[in-house]
């Protein structure tokens, strides 16, 4: 029999080491895990194997935007359980229809596919946008988009992805991608061709370092759009839903996207993707022309309609807004004591903080204290705590980090 709880051991610290021991043993060695064996969570508190608890600001990575195991969401998840766990897309389901009609009246969008990711969300954007090229003309679609982006590990959306280190070995990628530099406008008009038919940004970058889009280059895209007719596709698969003080980053800027991806926390932690676009954009998937077997499962729509009921409920994206500012000030103060740190940036609940060093070390020291962050960039330490988290939870938090960076300082 496999033990998947410490209970059935001698003690949690065996466990931990048997879990870890036998992960290192059956599964592919493609992540740099930190010694930590999640067992619970509750809110913005994780518990490891060994007993203790942690204060989680990385959310698992901007998932857990309600918190861990929110009993709304948890109770979504249950009851749905008990009546249809999956169905299939022969057939209509009434949870997944439910929740495009509320993305849809959130996002202003007309029409939704879902999926599983982040990645296969961009994936069927590059395709829907591509197939759309050539209804319009276009016999070699082009898709700009910009250095540092992050869009998935599948390969269409590793080639837009504009980081040549994460493509290493995996060449040769699909064509037809075009990278230019971020927030430039001048490289932005001169990288228009006939054959460019969408341009594909994060509002926000998270995994490039906690990056914004300037209001004067998201107007150049506009204008740009307006002038060349091409499509705007914005990734909200981090940025998205309520993470950055709006329901979707773009809506500060004013201008609205044609397509446009979810995933993250949309599932209140169980894994989705939708793909969202105008309608004449989506008139062009037909049947067969895109699918997946488990996209818009009803135990995770459910989940995903608890989640944005929690989200309104809640008023969770005013949180991010009112506990992000608290956040970023007091780690904009920290500044004048750690001269290493470079800038805090961000937005809301995705907030970035250079060091004019690599930041790796720091995340352990955070850990061993029992704070979770996260490093992205080599130099950035991101916080993505929930939405929910309390002033107080933030107080705590910061406590751990000033201590951690006075250890990282020597
Ligand atoms: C902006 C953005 N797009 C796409 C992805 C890929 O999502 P997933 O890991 O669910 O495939 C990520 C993941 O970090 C992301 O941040």
């Amino acid at each position: 029999m496999v033990e998947t709880s410490p209970e059935s051991t001698t003690t949690g610290m065996q466990y931990k080491d048997q879990v870890m021991r036998d992960g290192q043993q059956y599964l592919m060695q493609n992540y740099a895990r930190l010694p930590l064996v999640l067992i619970r969570g509750q809110g913005a508190q994780v518990w490891d194997a060994d007993g203790r608890s942690y204060l989680d600001c990385v959310g698992g990575i901007a998932v857990n935007s309600a918190g861990h195991c929110h009993p709304l969401v948890v109770a979504a998840i249950k009851k749905q359980a008990e009546q249809l766990i999956h169905g299939s897309n022969l057939y209509w389901l009434p949870q997944q229809v439910a929740l495009a009609k509320r993305l849809v009246r959130l996002s202003g969008l007309d029409q939704v596919f879902f999926c599983n990711s982040g990645a296969e969300a961009n994936e069927a954007a590059i395709k829907l946008v591509r197939k759309y090229g050539h209804e319009h003309g276009k016999s070699a679609p082009e898709i700009i988009s910009f250095t540092n982006s992050f869009h998935g590990r599948t390969l269409g959306a590793l080639a837009a992805t504009a980081q040549p280190k994460l493509w290493e070995g995996f060449e040769p990628l699909p064509g037809g991608f075009v990278h230019i530099p971020f927030n430039d406008i001048d490289a932005l008009r001169a990288s228009i061709s006939p054959q460019t038919v969408a341009i594909l940004v994060e509002p926000v970058q998270g995994e490039g370092g906690v990056n914004e889009v300037t209001l004067e280059f998201m107007q150049a895209l506009a204008e740009v759009r307006e002038t060349h007719g091409v499509l705007l596709m914005f990734d909200e698969v981090q940025c998205g839903l309520g993470r950055t003080g709006e329901m979707f980053a773009f809506e500060r800027y004013g201008v609205q996207p044609d397509v446009m991806m979810l995933a993250k926390a949309l599932g209140g932690g169980l894994p989705i993707g939708a793909l969202l676009a105008r309608r004449e954009v989506a008139a062009v998937f037909q049947p067969g022309t895109h699918g997946t077997t488990f996209g818009g499962n009803p135990v995770v729509c459910a989940a995903a309609l608890a989640l944005l009921d929690v989200m309104e409920q809640e008023s969770l994206p005013a949180n991010a807004e009112v506990i992000g500012n608290y956040l970023k000030d007091k780690l904009k103060a920290l500044r004048q004591r750690f001269p290493f740190i470079k800038e805090v940036r961000g937005r809301g609940l995705l907030l970035g903080i250079e060091f004019d060093r690599s930041a790796k070390r720091l995340v352990a020291l955070c850990q061993e204290a029992g704070l979770l962050v996260n490093c992205t960039a080599d130099k950035v330490i991101r916080f993505m705590p929930p939405l929910n988290i309390t002033r107080s939870e933030v107080d705590q938090a910061l406590a751990i980090f000033e201590d951690a960076l006075q250890r990282f300082a020597c």
